[in-house]
């Protein structure tokens, strides 16, 4: 591989780094450009992605007991949100916020631009006295941001398993980090997809329809529409696993042939061998012991944990001490 190449965008970057190393990666936060946005909506109706079913339901019939957790006051508070994306279940919370007369205004937080004016539109729509204030960045970025806010209490909502996308040692780093910009007193909804039956889970991340197939070969028809790299995507397929043992499903770009392929806008050449993978995602799953675990290393209290009727999913109030 040539050494001497610039990158320029933070993409750039990440591609030339994911690339530059064994195994090969690029990290899942590049599957949402517009048309990733547009797939990602589309799993989440899928009937094999259980997630957003789960979750829905937790946020649809305990939304009061959710936000009684908090301990609201008559005070103004911030309520931000990492990732997110269309707003979909958020609404419910936000819907019941306003009907129930709390001053707070909404930071939505996405790495999306995209997917941010999609959710500010139908904001404004649905509920045109709330107050918005959305801004497309990257999650660590966005705690230094929120860190920067007023002296109200910040209530986070970090949905969708979004935590997931971490290995558990990152997942306690970003937790700690989360803490350490927040005050005392500041609370976190975290959505975290619980440790099931394996044959569950799987299908989730391999639907029939092939969307979620779609959705990771999309990564490289980015790569070739905004770097000006020539993958071809019929040598290219989808390949998730399940290891119960760590809880994490992973997705892979398997190359199903000897092939090279050149990146223009970092004049890169690179070989793939026959059956060589790039890593694209990890969604961990949790037990409550480990989520228990993940409180205590990154200096949090679990307040209450709210679950769905199946027990795949659970809502974590989170305060920092
Ligand atoms: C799996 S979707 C979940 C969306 C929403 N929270 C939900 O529960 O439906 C992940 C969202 O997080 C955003 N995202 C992923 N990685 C991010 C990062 N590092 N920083 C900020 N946003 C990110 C994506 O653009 C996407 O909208």
């Amino acid at each position: 591989m040539n050494t001497k190449i610039e990158a320029k965008t933070a993409f750039e970057w990440d591609v030339l780094e994911g690339f530059s190393k064994y195994p090969r990666s690029i990290p899942s936060k590049y599957f949402y450009d517009e048309k990733g946005n547009r797939l990602f909506q589309k799993i989440m109706e899928l009937p094999e992605y259980y997630l957003t079913r789960s979750e829905f339901e937790i946020l649809v019939n305990q939304k009061k007991e959710i936000i009684q957790s908090w301990g609201l006051s008559n005070e103004p508070f911030n309520l931000a949100e990492l990732g997110a994306g269309d707003g979909h279940k958020t609404k419910l919370l936000l819907e019941e916020l306003l009907k129930q007369k709390f001053e707070f205004t909404y930071y939505p937080i996405d790495i999306s631009q995209h997917i941010l004016d999609v959710l500010e539109a139908s904001c404004r729509e649905n509920f045109p006295q709330i107050r918005i204030s959305p801004k497309a960045t990257d999650y660590f970025e966005a705690l230094e941001y929120l860190s920067s806010h007023d002296t109200h209490l910040t209530v986070t909502l970090f949905l969708g398993s979004n935590i997931g996308n971490f290995h558990f040692d990152e997942a306690v780093a970003f937790m700690k980090q989360y803490a350490s910009v927040s005050k005392s007193g500041d609370l976190m909804l975290l959505g975290v997809d619980l440790k099931k039956d394996p044959q569950v889970i799987l299908p989730a991340y391999n639907d029939a329809k092939g969307v979620t197939a779609e959705f990771n070969l999309n990564l490289l028809d980015r790569m070739n529409r905004e770097l000006g790299a020539d993958f071809k995507r019929e040598n290219w397929s989808h390949y998730p696993i399940y290891d119960p043992q760590t809880g994490e499903a992973a997705s892979y770009l398997l190359s199903l042939a000897e092939q090279e392929v050149y990146i223009d806008s970092l004049d890169l050449c690179i070989s793939f061998e026959k059956y060589e993978c790039i890593h694209t995602e990890i969604s961990k799953k949790y037990s409550i012991k480990e989520i228990m675990r993940l409180a205590e290393g990154a200096g949090l209290t679990v307040l209450e944990i709210f679950r769905d009727d199946e027990q795949y999913f659970a809502s974590i109030i989170l305060e920092v001490k």
